[in-house]
């Protein structure tokens, strides 16, 4: 008999689809100044996939509450209903405004997890992080200070600490933390949106990055430690708030502003997959490029469980596209 709590197949393989469409709908809107059509385009496309996966999902990182959100709300059932019970994360465009503005590193993300195993930032707004690589696992600590931290991250990566490159949120809020990691002599790249994508290339060899620091979303945080489950990277995060509201906030929710959440409480299993399609080219992933008649896009496909960890590059063709699906793909 089918066991309904854990997936029997990678469905990060079907997951990837509906990324590839946020991110095809996304890179219509690149460079056009117009941030809240690119997310529209993106939930959009996203949404209408996302029935077709073979699973019974429920959306407890989305676009917001139901009020807010039409689609892909916080609580809404999501996929075909017939397969196992997941968990569902998405972020069907990170980096909004790089798209809005046509900088680097926008993507379309999606994670799944089994059901009950994702934390819930609920509207804790910001954590801080610590994203590091397979080779420095277990050896970073968030409640330690930055240069311990670093000189960890040395150590593990055979390098010395003046060649590590942190990749940080560039905000006002991150100004402490970079002046710690210049403190330390380590190298510093600042980013201007897309915490999410950055923790996952600090995980991966060849983008020239060693580790993530500093402040950014929570739902962004969470979504990272399903990535860096993949990789078997490391992940800690601390719930943030910006202003006493948030402090009260949390103290109503049971939320923690001063715990460390390693990424088992982040992600309470082995069980999760993780999909991601470029939408501008940045360090992780090459952004969708047109072609005559369609278009190629770039994706990331990773299955904790097993490891595997797949580039696909899709060719994507309008006139059969349109044959299936009517105007959704039309240019
Ligand atoms: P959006 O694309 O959803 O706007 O997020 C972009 C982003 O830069 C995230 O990568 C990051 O975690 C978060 O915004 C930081 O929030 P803020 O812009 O409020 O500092």
């Amino acid at each position: 008999m089918r066991n309904e709590q854990v997936p029997d197949r990678n469905i990060a393989m079907e997951l990837v689809r509906t990324t590839e469409a946020a991110a095809l709908a996304a890179a219509r809107w690149v460079g056009r100044g117009d941030k809240n059509s690119a997310d529209g385009a993106a939930v959009a496309a996203m949404r209408s996939m996302l029935d077709t996966v073979d699973m019974d999902g429920l959306i407890v990182i989305g676009e917001g509450v139901k009020d807010e959100a039409p689609m892909l709300y916080n609580g809404e059932h999501v996929g075909n209903g017939s397969g196992a019970q997941m968990d569902v994360a998405v972020d069907p465009l990170e980096g909004t405004r790089l798209t809005a503005e046509g900088r680097p590193g926008a993507v379309s993300v999606i994670a799944a997890a089994p059901r009950g195993t994702l934390f819930n930032p609920l509207d804790v707004f910001y954590m801080e992080k610590i994203a590091v690589g397979p080779a420095a696992r277990g050896c970073i600590d968030l409640a330690a200070p930055i240069s311990w931290n670093i000189e960890q991250v040395a150590r593990a990566k055979g390098i010395n600490k003046e060649e590590v490159t942190v990749i940080i949120l560039d905000r006002d809020r991150n100004t402490g933390v970079a002046d710690q990691v210049r403190a330390a002599g380590a190298r510093i790249k600042f980013i201007t949106d897309g915490d999410q994508p950055a923790a996952v290339s600090a995980a991966i060899e060849g983008t020239g990055v060693d580790m993530l620091l500093g402040i950014g979303g929570s739902t962004e945080g969470v979504v990272s430690a399903c990535a860096l489950k993949c990789v078997e990277g490391d992940f800690q995060g601390r719930l943030w708030a910006r202003d006493d509201e948030q402090v009260r906030y949390a103290a109503e929710h049971g939320l923690s502003l001063t715990n460390i959440l390693t990424i088992d409480d982040l992600v309470k299993s082995d069980d999760v997959f993780f999909a991601a399609s470029g939408v501008t080219t940045g360090d992780l992933l090459k952004g969708v490029e047109y072609v005559a008649g369609g278009a190629r896009s770039e994706s990331l496909v990773m299955r904790a469980r097993s490891g595997t960890i797949r580039r696909i590059t899709t060719e994507h063709h309008w006139r059969k596209l349109q044959g299936i699906t009517g105007d959704r793909y039309a240019p």
